[in-house]
């Protein structure tokens, strides 16, 4: 049985919880109590990362931790040790253990074990903690969530199915318009169901964001996919949030997680732009991840600097 509480998406949080992490992370550093003050936090990427290194690293050490940045080739998880031991590994030294991978799988192998709380810095499946700063982006920008609608156009990804969760279970609107084959399926659509989420599938771009108040998207061709490029730009033909259809609506804001393939599913202009809170967003995901990391902390206490592994007895140099 799972003692640890874990992030690997956003429906492991009820909407309570996801509640007051977004209204955590309006609290500043300094009105927040140091929860990881001398303990260490695994940063594990399989994956690069500008935005969510930077964020996670920096939101560590704003709670009083040290952050440590962790590559694929120098941990070798199924080459240089098996996932249980790098886990187990991991966990005598750190407090949290966060990590950005290919195949979500991995991280639920990683929190079956029970050995420390484990958060998705973004998997093929989900990206978390960019949905709660995309939520706290809206509610900057135009108030409570759930009096907004946010339309996402593009690629049914790991960022849209944490934005939609995101967003619906905080009672906002969600609408999206992909092309055939590249929507959510059943299984994606029941999980949202269960979190009480319905999405509106809209055909075509410029009828979805009428009327919306959020105009989100995401690039075609996510990091592992890079071998179907071609066939995805392909897909995508007629998807590209351009200055056209943010004209639809020119009360909406244009957000996008990036990195952006520039003039691929949005324009310079559109990035660039008047709508654009791009780098709001940005910004917005080092609150998120200092909230979201008070929140992993607060509801699983202890941590390995306070819990000295029975029969090793004490730590050299006490
Ligand atoms: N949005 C986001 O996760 O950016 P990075 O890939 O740069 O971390
Ligand atoms: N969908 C993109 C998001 C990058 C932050 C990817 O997975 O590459």
């Amino acid at each position: 049985m799972t003692t640890f509480r874990h992030l690997l998406d956003i429906d492991d949080l009820s909407a309570t919880e996801l509640r007051s992490i977004v209204d955590l992370a309006s609290v500043p550093a300094t009105g927040l109590e140091p929860l990881l003050a001398g303990q260490g936090v695994a940063c594990y990427f399989e994956k690069p990362s500008a935005r969510t290194r930077n964020s996670t690293e920096m939101a560590v050490v704003q709670l009083g931790g040290h952050p440590v940045y962790i590559t694929r080739d120098e941990i070798g998880i199924g080459s240089r040790e098996s996932l249980p031991d790098v886990t187990r590994t991991l966990a005598c030294y750190h407090r949290v253990i966060t990590a950005r991978v290919y195949d979500h799988e991995l991280l639920e192998q990683m929190a079956d074990l029970d050995v420390a709380p484990v958060v998705n810095l973004l998997s093929d499946g989900a990206h978390p903690l960019q949905a709660i700063a995309d939520v706290l982006t809206i509610e900057g920008e135009f108030g409570p969530i759930a009096e907004q609608t946010v339309t996402y156009v593009g690629d049914s990804n790991n960022v849209t199915r944490s934005l939609a969760l995101a967003v619906g279970m905080l009672g906002g609107t969600v609408r999206v318009s992909s092309p055939p084959g590249h929507r959510f399926g059943p299984v994606d659509l029941d999980r949202l169901a269960a979190a009480g989420v319905e999405i509106e599938y809209v055909d075509r771009p410029e009828d979805a964001v009428k009327g919306t108040d959020v105009v989100y998207t995401d690039t075609w061709v996510s990091m592992g996919q890079e071998g179907e490029r071609s066939e995805r730009l392909q897909a995508f033909e007629g998807y590209s949030v351009d200055e056209q259809l943010m004209a639809v609506n020119p009360g909406a804001v244009f957000l996008h997680c990036l990195p952006a393939h520039r003039n691929e599913e949005a324009t310079d202009g559109v990035l660039d732009g008047s709508q654009s809170r791009i780098w709001a967003q940005a910004a917005n995901r080092l609150h998120a991840a200092r909230a979201a990391l008070h929140w992993i902390c607060s509801v699983n206490p202890g941590g390995p600097i306070d819990a000295p592994t029975p029969g090793l007895g004490p730590p050299v140099g006490t």
